[in-house]
């Protein structure tokens, strides 16, 4: 608006100029020219922060949601897939939505509105040497459309390289302990340079791609300027027009095709966030395998009775993982699952929250099939220590309270003493409010174990899953733990998985797993009267702690 004003001033002062039939005295002429200067610094100040504004508040709430959604997705999903590259999309992609949101949105829509202006003025001044001027915009749109579709293909295949690059960087951090030794840190920054290399020709390929529009719109747009410069001498000389009149359009033109470029430009960061929208919605679009029935109630939770009937359990269809599991866990109890590595223990306990679904057979708590319940209600019900410690980098005492936020320094002392950690963290120089690194890495494995062992009893839970929670303990913590465990003053039901059988023997029932089925069960003496698998394992291991 401001620039279209400056423009229409040119008539009026080159006429004062020359004195040819002023129009405007020139000093008025000039304070027009300054107040619309003024006018057009002070909005496009106050336009840059609004639009700012709404593009961030727009992106926080797009990522807020894609996390939100991240997190509900099935855990084999999760696992399946990088998570790194699903944190590249949650920050990355949802980066180039927001500037099609806000900056560029209302750019083009200013653009937009400045061409009209100046067309407008080209079309006040001389109508049919405004139809000269335009020929220049279809043949821009013809062109355009030639080059973007081979733009959006190159555009998707940059996005996907972008996150699995950020992934890969992630993951070679993240165990950066097995490239130091193993001496692989050439090995690895040879194979990311190559990666650093490809993403790189990609890049100037799209570039290459979303450039070629330059010389097109330079070409397109001299050629219709010349011509307008041409007809409109011509005109001119005839007497149909005057000089000031073509000066007007002429400039009214080459201010045009400014913006007219800028549009371009914006079209080709539109395509780029329309690109990045498409790979945020596929992820926005995933459903999840295990999700609520549609009539699923609160699962009202009463002793903690677990029973298994018929499950059948796969990751793929070609392996079967759990077979005909008949199994009945009895309000209260402590059952052990114990059996050779790979046998299915892992994942038969893993069913009972849900983290995946029976493909046979159900799961019943309580006598209720907890798939008809809400998944909300039925982990509210389970607490669990998984084989690999999960912590994240935050104090002791909110580690241990992330089951239960609520709790009080008492409650989370509490747990602590009965997890046989509590004289550790008193000993440390912050205490409870230490800070434990990246996932505990300030920590010895025993202690990660003990705080996540923590952190499931301050849940209070009615059911208590124990996966090898206290496999890296030494004998005396072990026996403080296990001893806690079975006094727990709720009694939950207790599923307790033991490479180290000595720790099980005073279960209620053992229950031995081998290639997915249940081979065996009974008390420890029952079972070493069978003479079975149960016996080998246990005399194996008791080899072991002879050695
Ligand atoms: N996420 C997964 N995807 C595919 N296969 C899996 C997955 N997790 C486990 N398996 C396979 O399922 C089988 C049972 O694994 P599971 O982890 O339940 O064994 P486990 O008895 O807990 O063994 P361990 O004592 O070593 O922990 C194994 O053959 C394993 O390779
Ligand atoms: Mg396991």
């Amino acid at each position: 608006m401001a620039s279209s004003t400056v423009i229409m001033m040119i008539k009026p002062a080159l006429q004062a100029s020359f004195g040819n039939h002023p129009t405007m005295p020139i000093m008025l002429i000039a304070i027009i020219i300054m107040l619309a200067s003024i006018v057009a610094g002070i909005s496009q100040y106050v336009q840059t922060i609004i639009l700012e504004k709404t593009g961030l508040n727009i992106v926080a709430e797009l990522r807020r949601d894609l996390f939100n959604h991240i997190l509900k997705l099935d855990v084999s999903y999760l696992m399946r897939n990088h998570v790194g590259q699903l944190s590249a999309i949650c920050m990355e992609e949802t980066a180039l939505v927001r500037d099609i949101t806000g900056r560029i949105f209302v750019g083009s829509l200013q653009d937009t509105l400045s061409f009209v202006f100046l067309i407008g003025i080209v079309i006040y001044q001389d109508w049919q040497l405004a139809l000269v001027a335009m020929i220049a915009v279809p043949l821009l749109a013809i062109g355009k459309g030639q080059l973007s579709v081979r733009r959006k293909k190159l555009m998707r295949q940059l996005l996907e390289s972008r996150s699995q690059l950020i992934s890969r960087i992630s993951e070679t951090l993240f165990n950066v302990r097995l490239v130091k030794i193993f001496s692989a840190e050439e090995r690895e920054t040879d194979r990311m340079h190559q990666s650093f290399e490809d993403l790189s020709k990609l890049h100037l390929d799209t570039l290459r791609a979303r450039s070629l529009s330059l010389p097109l719109n330079e070409v397109i747009t001299g050629t219709c300027i010349i011509l307008v410069m041409l007809v409109g001498s011509w005109r001119a000389n005839l007497g149909v027009m005057t000089l000031p009149a073509l000066t007007t359009i002429l400039v009214a033109l080459i201010s045009a095709y400014r913006p007219l470029k800028r549009l371009d430009d914006f079209g080709n960061s539109i395509q780029e966030g329309i690109t990045a929208a498409e790979r945020i919605k596929e992820i926005l679009d995933l459903d999840s395998e295990v999700k609520d029935a549609p009539d699923a109630n609160e699962l009202l939770v009463g002793n903690g009775e677990v029973v298994f009937e018929n499950v059948d359990f796969h990751y793929s269809e070609d392996k079967p993982c759990l077979r005909k599991i008949n199994l009945k866990i009895p309000a209260g109890s402590t059952v052990a699952i114990v059996g050779p590595s790979g046998a299915g223990k892992s994942s038969l306990i893993n069913l009972i929250p849900r983290f995946f679904d029976p493909v046979g057979g159900k799961i019943l708590i309580d006598g209720t099939d907890i798939k008809n319940v809400t998944q909300k209600s039925l982990r509210n019900s389970i607490a669990m220590v998984t084989q690999e410690t999960l912590l994240f980098d935050d104090s002791v005492a909110n580690n241990i309270a992330y089951s239960y936020p609520k709790a009080t320094r008492a409650e989370i002392e509490n747990a602590a003493k009965a997890a046989a950690i509590h004289e550790f963290i008193s000993s440390l120089p912050l205490g409870y409010d230490t800070l434990i690194g990246a996932r505990g890495i300030k920590l010895s494995g025993g202690e990660r174990q003990r705080l996540s062992i923590a952190r499931s009893l301050l849940k209070g839970s009615r059911i208590l899953l124990l996966d090898e929670a206290t496999s890296s303990l030494d004998n005396i913590s072990e026996q403080d733990v296990k001893q806690a465990i079975i006094h727990l003053p709720n009694k939950p039901t207790r599923v307790v998985i033991a490479h180290r059988l000595s720790t099980i023997i005073d279960a209620d029932l053992i229950v031995v797993m081998d290639q997915g089925a249940i081979v065996e069960f009974g008390s420890h003496k029952q079972l070493l009267k069978n003479n079975g698998l149960y016996t080998k394992l246990y005399l194996m291991d008791q080899e072991i702690s002879v050695v």
